[in-house]
């Protein structure tokens, strides 16, 4: 039984593969017979950290289900401004609602609220490390674009030293068979040594030598807020850039997907193309979400 989302670690391949499932299940069942199944429960959201996507799809996957939102989206607006310790505020919210989703700049935070909480947290990313609830929408884009997770060839580039969402991820695609991935950053964005592990691997600085005969092109923001120098970040802001114009060659079948935000790594004019697969994955992100919630807390419906 799920008690809590943390960690990719802590989800089995069958996890993975039944949270996948029951996403599915929710896409194909009509909002009216979802809008009840969690009434009455009260989800706090408690964001140290910027969000749009993730706050307000936990909030949208919440509301379909009938339940209710309470939170903070900044840490200036909670009691941590007057000098509250993070576990006394997560010891309090954890007397108020039934589950807490929350985002902390610091890695590892996550774990700690779960320790001290008494109904279940979910990760919405905590610094650097982890970001399981993109990862796991992310898998179920990657299976409504190709059938199947399996054997894909995956060219993940940009911030792969700062972006939680490849390390997520990474680690969720090694749970899958054959799966190849092409990691693409500058020299010094790539990834760190074992967080690839279990998975076949190639490293190019080149994006245009990374996506050649791959079926996905995963880009990533450079993470701007977690550069210890903003002198180096200026160095690597603009270092890849996707239009239009490089996708002319790519199959029909081809898919960019991206967390979003994105700054400058993606023109705009790639929106227009049918390789453009980024905004159905934040769509894709409310029915993932809705999925975790029924799994943590209606295990009789997730069953
Ligand atoms: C990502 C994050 O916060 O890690 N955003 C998101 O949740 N969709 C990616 C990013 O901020 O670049």
């Amino acid at each position: 039984m799920l008690s809590h989302l943390i960690s990719i670690d802590d989800l089995s391949k069958e996890d993975i593969l039944s949270l996948l499932a029951l996403a599915s299940r929710v896409e194909a069942t009509p909002r009216r017979e979802l809008f009840r199944r969690l009434e009455g429960t009260i989800l706090a959201t408690l964001f140290f950290e910027p969000s749009t996507r993730t706050r307000l799809s936990f909030e949208t996957a919440m509301a379909r289900l009938g339940g209710r939102t309470v939170g903070f989206s900044e840490a200036a607006a909670s009691s941590t401004a007057k000098g509250e310790s993070f576990s006394d505020t997560i010891r309090t919210v954890s007397r108020y609602a039934d589950a807490i989703a929350l985002r902390h700049p610091l890695e590892g935070t996550a774990r700690r609220a779960a320790e001290v909480s008494r109904i279940p947290v979910v990760n919405g990313g905590d610094g650097a490390n982890q970001h399981p609830t993109q990862t796991l929408l992310d898998l179920f884009t990657l299976q409504k674009c190709f059938g199947k997770l399996e054997g894909l060839a995956i060219a993940i580039a940009g911030d792969l030293k700062y972006s939680r969402t490849v390390h997520s991820l990474l680690k969720a695609l090694a749970r899958f068979d054959g799966i190849k991935v092409r990691l693409v950053s500058p020299k010094s964005l790539r990834l760190a040594e074992g967080l690839a592990r279990g998975l076949q691997t190639e490293e190019t600085e080149s994006l245009a030598e990374g996506m050649r005969g791959a079926d996905v092109l995963y880009m990533t923001r450079i993470q701007r807020e977690r550069f210890p120098d903003p002198l180096e970040y200026e160095k690597v802001k603009n270092v890849y850039r996707l239009d239009a114009a490089m996708l002319k060659d790519m199959p029909d079948t081809f898919r960019v997907l991206h967390p979003l935000p994105r700054v400058s790594e993606i023109a705009p004019d790639v929106d227009d193309t049918p390789f453009a697969a980024y905004f159905d994955q934040a769509e894709n992100g409310v029915i993932m979400r809705e999925a975790i919630f029924l799994k943590l807390l209606a295990p009789d419906f997730a069953s």
